[in-house]
C-alpha cells in the first residue's frame, strides 16, 4: 500500500442520517429496554455495531442489477445470474436460493440428517444448533485449544481440531455422521479464520471415512484474505482462487447473502449430491418458494449475483479487514482486553477480563454493552451468559462492523467511547435478570442492574 492510512475504497452517493440523544435521554430509553439492546429503537441508536449480517451498503452496480430483476415465478433469467455468479466461486453443482443462512441449514439437516446423528463443526452458530437440536441431532464443536483462551495470538484460530475430529468419529462411528461442517470465519470463535491445510486435513479424514463436508460460508471472502496475508503460497493467490481451491475440498455449503454477499438479505445451499439436491428442492418448494427463487424477490438474487463478487475485490478487502484491525489494535495497545487476534467482521471486547469484579452471574457482557450505549450511542451485542447460560466459557461483547458503512472516523469516535468506559470500570456493577423466556432467552431477557454496594476495594 503506498500510504499507512486506510481510506475507504468508495465514495458516498447517497447517505443516510443517524440521530444524536443526550446522555439523561439514553439513560431513560436504556432502562425502558431492560438494559437488552435487542429492545432498544434502531433510531436511538447511533452506531449500530449490533451485527454485520444484512447491515451493509449495496453499491451502485447491485442498485443498478436490482433494477433488471426478473420477477418470473418460474425459470427467471435474475436466478440464471445467481447461480452462474455462485458456481463461478464456489464450484457446486446444486445452487438452491433461500431467504437467508438458516433457511438453507434447516433444510440442509432436515434432508441429511436424523435423530441420534452427531454434527461437528469448528464451532456452530446458533442457528446452526439449534436447526441441528430441532431434528434431535448432537451439533458438537471441535475448535483448537487456542480458541478458548481470548488473550492468545494464533493466526488460524477458526481452525478444527482434526485428531479430535478422528477421535470423535472412531468413538460414535462414521454412520452417526452424516456431515462434518467448517464455519468460515469462525464467527462463534471471534471471527477467526480457518487455514487451508486445515480445510484440506478435515477434507481428507472426511474422505477417508466417507463423510461429506460442507462449509458455513458466510463470511468466506474475509477467510480467504486471511489465508491470502497469513497462510505460506497463497500471497500471490487471489481472494477467489483461493475460494476456489477451498470449496473444491468440500461437497457443498450453507451460506447467509447478508454478510459476504454483501446482500440486506437472502442465502443459498449449495451441493454437489444430485440426490440430495432433488430432495432439498422438494422441501424449498413446500416451505420458501420456488427452485428459482426460493423465498427471494428476483431483484434480491441479482443484487446478491453482483455483491458475492464484490465481497471478493482485493481493495475492499484490504480495507476491510484493516479497518476491523485498526479497531482492535488501538483498543488492545491501551490495555483493554479483546480476544485476540481482531477476527475478519468484529472485535469482542474480553467482558471477564474487562470487569474482574462482576461474576459471570452478573453478566459481565451485558454490563459493559449497556454502558457502551450509555457513553456514547453504542449498540453491541453480547455473547456470553446470558446467551448460553452457564455453559458460556467466555462473556464477550462483539462489536460487529456492518460492511462498507461506517467510515474510520466513526471507527475513532468508538475507540473514544470504549476508552471512556475503560476508564471508570470499576464503577460498573452488575446484572441481574428479571425475565427470561424458555429458549434463545438473549433476544427477549429484561434485566437490571444490582442494588448491592460496590465491592469495598472498589471504594476505597
Ligand atoms: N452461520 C453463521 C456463521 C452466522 O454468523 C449466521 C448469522 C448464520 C449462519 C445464520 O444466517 O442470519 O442469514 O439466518 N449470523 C448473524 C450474526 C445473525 O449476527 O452473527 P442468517
Amino acid at each position: 500500500m503506498p500510504s499507512k492510512t486506510i481510506i475507504e475504497p468508495f465514495r458516498i452517493k447517497s447517505v443516510e442520517p443517524i440521530r444524536w440523544t443526550t446522555r439523561e435521554q439514553r439513560e431513560e430509553l436504556l432502562r425502558a429496554a431492560h438494559y437488552n439492546l435487542f429492545l432498544l429503537p434502531a433510531d436511538d441508536v447511533l452506531i449500530d455495531l449490533l451485527t454485520d449480517s444484512g447491515t451493509g451498503a449495496m453499491s451502485t452496480r447491485q442498485w443498478a442489477a436490482i433494477m433488471q430483476g426478473d420477477e418470473s415465478y418460474a425459470g427467471s433469467r435474475s436466478f440464471d445470474r445467481f447461480r452462474d455468479s455462485i458456481q463461478e466461486i464456489f464450484g457446486y453443482h446444486h445452487v438452491i436460493p433461500t431467504h437467508q443462512g438458516r433457511a438453507a441449514e434447516r433444510i440442509l439437516f432436515s434432508v441429511a440428517c436424523k435423530k441420534g446423528d452427531v454434527i461437528p463443526n469448528n464451532t456452530h452458530f446458533d442457528t446452526t444448533r439449534a436447526n441441528i437440536e430441532f431434528i434431535g441431532a448432537e451439533a458438537v464443536d471441535l475448535p483448537i485449544p487456542e480458541a478458548r483462551q481470548p488473550s492468545k495470538w494464533h493466526p488460524f484460530k477458526g481452525n478444527m481440531d482434526v485428531a479430535a475430529l478422528e477421535e470423535l468419529i472412531a468413538r460414535v462411528g462414521r454412520e452417526r455422521i452424516p456431515l462434518v461442517m467448517i464455519t468460515i470465519t469462525n464467527n462463534s470463535g471471534g471471527g477467526q479464520p480457518v487455514s487451508m491445510e486445515n480445510a484440506r486435513a478435515v477434507s481428507a479424514v472426511c474422505h477417508k471415512h466417507r463423510i461429506p463436508l460442507y462449509f458455513d460460508a458466510c463470511r468466506f471472502a474475509e477467510n480467504a484474505y486471511f489465508v491470502k496475508q497469513r497462510e505460506d503460497g497463497y500471497s500471490n493467490k487471489t481472494p477467489k482462487q483461493i475460494t476456489q481451491e477451498m470449496f473444491a475440498l468440500g461437497d457443498g455449503c450453507t451460506m447467509s447473502a447478508k454478510k459476504d454477499g454483501m446482500a440486506n438479505i437472502g442465502g443459498f445451499l449449495c451441493t454437489n449430491d444430485g440426490v440430495l439436491a432433488a430432495q432439498e428442492k422438494d422441501l424449498l418448494i413446500l416451505t420458501e418458494g420456488y427452485p428459482t427463487y426460493g423465498g427471494l424477490a428476483g431483484r434480491d438474487l441479482e443484487a446478491i449475483a453482483v455483491g458475492i463478487q464484490e465481497s471478493l475485490e482485493e481493495d475492499y478487502l484490504r480495507y476491510r479487514i484493516a479497518s476491523t484491525a485498526y479497531l482492535g489494535n488501538h483498543l488492545a495497545n491501551e490495555g483493554v482486553p479483546i480476544l485476540q487476534p481482531p477476527g475478519g467482521h468484529a472485535i469482542y471486547l474480553d467482558a471477564r477480563a474487562f470487569l474482574p469484579h462482576i461474576p459471570p452471574t452478573q453478566f459481565p457482557g451485558v454490563a459493559l454493552a449497556g454502558e457502551l450505549y450509555l457513553e456514547g450511542g453504542i449498540r453491541s451485542v453480547e455473547i456470553g451468559s446470558l446467551m448460553f447460560g452457564a455453559a458460556a466459557t467466555m462473556d464477550l461483547v462483539r462489536l460487529a462492523i456492518p460492511r462498507r458503512v461506517y467510515t474510520q472516523s466513526h471507527v475513532d469516535y468508538v475507540i473514544e467511547v470504549v476508552l471512556a468506559v475503560w476508564q471508570r470500570r470499576e464503577q460498573i456493577r452488575g446484572m441481574k435478570l428479571t425475565y427470561q423466556a424458555p429458549f434463545l432467552r438473549h433476544f427477549t431477557a429484561y434485566l437490571e442492574p444490582v442494588t448491592a454496594e460496590v465491592p469495598q476495594l472498589l471504594e476505597a
